[in-house]
């Protein structure tokens, strides 16, 4: 299990004439089989964080450390391969190719990195259980829930057996009782496979799970607890609300 350490990240998108500073000098540390929530308002450099991390994007400078690697100085073809078998990105909107069944999608990352059909089947089988799919494998994903569409979207960032799991609002889409399975399900991603889970979420609830809760404002974090204060703060918020005095 490795750490992730973030210094100094610094990410301007240029279109055009003009100049967006996503993230201006970002710096954290992520403890390897831990879950980590990124929290901010809209706008603050969420989605490009994880997708630096991830290997969708290069940042304008700053280091990524994963273990003893900087992902910042990998070549294009190390960066693929990251993103392929190190790292499995959960999106908001589950990313499902349309035209392929549940399990075919769980093995389209396998088909890309060349595992051999019988591994690949095995494993699909194996991922379907885990997220309690094995009935729905035939299905395409416009013939499921949100929520059964978001956990093949897991299985299939899964695929590949990444250490890290990143996702982005992956319950952003998902009535409560939908959300609740997806927290769940990161949850025994930590406790039964070690699995390092970066989660950048709005859902309150989140503090259930999650080991370290951060706060991005303004392209940098601004702070830092510990999931349970901050389960303690929300259910003493919900608490107050519920019982006027
Ligand atoms: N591809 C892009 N080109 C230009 N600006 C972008 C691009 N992606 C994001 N931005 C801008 O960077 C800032 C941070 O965006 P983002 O990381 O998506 O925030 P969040 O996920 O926290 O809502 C925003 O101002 C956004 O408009
Ligand atoms: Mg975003």
């Amino acid at each position: 299990m490795v750490d992730i350490v973030v210094k100094d990240l610094i990410k301007v998108y240029k279109t055009g004439k003009s100049e967006v500073i996503a993230l201006r000098g970002l710096d954290c540390s992520m403890k390897g089989g831990t879950i980590h929530a990124v929290m901010g308002p809209s706008g603050c450099g969420k989605t490009t964080l994880l997708n630096i991390m991830g290997g969708l994007d290069r940042p304008t400078a700053g280091s990524v450390m994963i273990g003893s690697d900087n992902i910042v100085d990998l070549s294009d073809d190390d960066l693929v391969k990251h993103r392929r078998e190190r790292v499995g990105i959960v999106f908001q909107f589950f990313n499902l190719v349309p035209t392929l069944t549940a399990r075919e999608n769980i093995e389209l990352p396998m088909r890309l990195a060349k595992k051999d059909s019988k591994e690949m089947s095995a494993r699909a089988d194996e991922l379907l259980a885990l997220v309690g799919m094995t009935e729905r494998a035939k299905h395409k994903p416009d013939e499921l829930s949100g929520g059964e569409q978001q956990r093949i979207g897991i299985a299939t960032a899964l695929a590949n057996d990444p250490s890290i799991i990143l996702a982005d609002e992956p319950t952003g889409e998902l009535d409560s009782e939908a959300g609740h399975q997806v927290l769940m399900l990161f949850r025994r991603l930590r406790d039964e496979f070690g699995k390092t889970v970066i989660i950048v979420t709005h859902d309150q609830r989140i503090g259930q799970i999650a080991d370290s809760v951060m706060t991005i404002v303004d392209g940098r974090i601004t702070g830092e607890t510990s999931g349970e204060a901050f389960h303690e703060k929300t259910t003493d918020a919900a608490r107050s609300r519920s019982s006027p005095s």
